[in-house]
């Protein structure tokens, strides 16, 4: 077991996992954080699940050298596509979004109509469906939503193109009569507006961000992990270029990301 001290490594092909980071820094006030967005090969959503698989254990090694004492796999196309192996692959906690969300939904859904928004990697992997397969009375609606994370990355969380796209994308979902909505991508939480306006009150989102954060604290917490009596730092990494993004950062959470420094060895 690592020293409780130790920062939480936090890992997205990008920018959607800051929504992760933000719910962990609100409940878990004392950690340290360091974040490593792989922007320079970002998006993991259209590429084949193995090369996909292949950087994110690159970048998860990077996280778990770098001597954290807990990685969160905070983008559900990367989940989806080492779910299988990064538990037994590393010697500390590994929490990812797709198992807290696929849970969540199970218990919030009264109709057993459960519908999924996600990128076209995590539908093809069938992650949430395997996931949810042994759940009686259960039925799971998946929409691939290509376009959402282009939009949220230029900041466009609403407006009329987007409402269209939001209600082509969603439509097939509500004449399944899903009472639940499952937001398989950390990049929607930034669409809550849009998707609540097409969908109505009566269908409940279900934010595989804000599950995978308090799966975070229980791990931590239940682990004798957590740490307190300290305010914690952020640390950032990226592949990419570091103006772009502290940039797309700031417009995503809209907190500054101090210092954010390049990670030319793993491109
Ligand atoms: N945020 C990622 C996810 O949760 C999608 C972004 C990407 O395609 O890289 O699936």
């Amino acid at each position: 077991m690592r020293d409780v001290d130790a920062p939480i490594g936090i890992f997205d092909s990008g920018f959607g996992g800051l929504t992760v980071a933000r719910a962990v820094w609100d409940q878990l006030s004392a950690e340290d954080t360091v974040y490593l967005g792989d922007t320079a090969r970002a998006p993991y959503g259209p590429l084949p699940i193995s090369e996909a698989r292949e950087y994110a254990l690159e970048c998860l090694d990077h996280l778990y050298e770098m001597g954290v004492k807990a990685l969160v796999i905070a983008c559900n196309t990367a989940s989806a596509a080492v779910l299988r192996d990064a538990r037994e692959r590393y010697d500390v906690p590994v929490i990812e979004v797709i198992l807290p969300a696929a849970r969540r939904a199970v218990r919030v859904t009264k109709s057993g109509q459960v519908g999924l928004i996600c990128t076209v990697g995590t539908a093809m992997s069938q992650s949430y469906d395997d996931a949810m397969a042994a759940v009686p009375g259960v039925r799971l609606h998946t929409a691939p939503c290509p376009m959402f994370v282009e939009y949220v990355e230029r900041g466009v969380t609403g407006g009329p193109e987007l409402l269209m796209m939001a209600t082509a994308y969603l439509t097939p979902l509500q004449q399944a009569g899903i009472d639940t909505l499952i937001l398989g991508c950390t990049h929607y939480p930034l669409l809550t507006g849009v998707l609540s306006y097409v969908l109505g009150d009566e269908v409940t989102l279900v934010s595989s961000s804000e599950e995978c954060a308090k799966e975070v604290y229980r791990t931590l917490t239940t682990g004798g992990l957590a740490r307190s009596g300290h305010t914690g730092e952020r640390q950032f990494l990226t592949t990419g270029n570091p103006d772009r993004f502290s940039g797309i950062g700031r417009r995503l959470i809209g907190a500054s990301l101090d210092e954010v420094v390049q990670l030319s060895t793993l491109r």
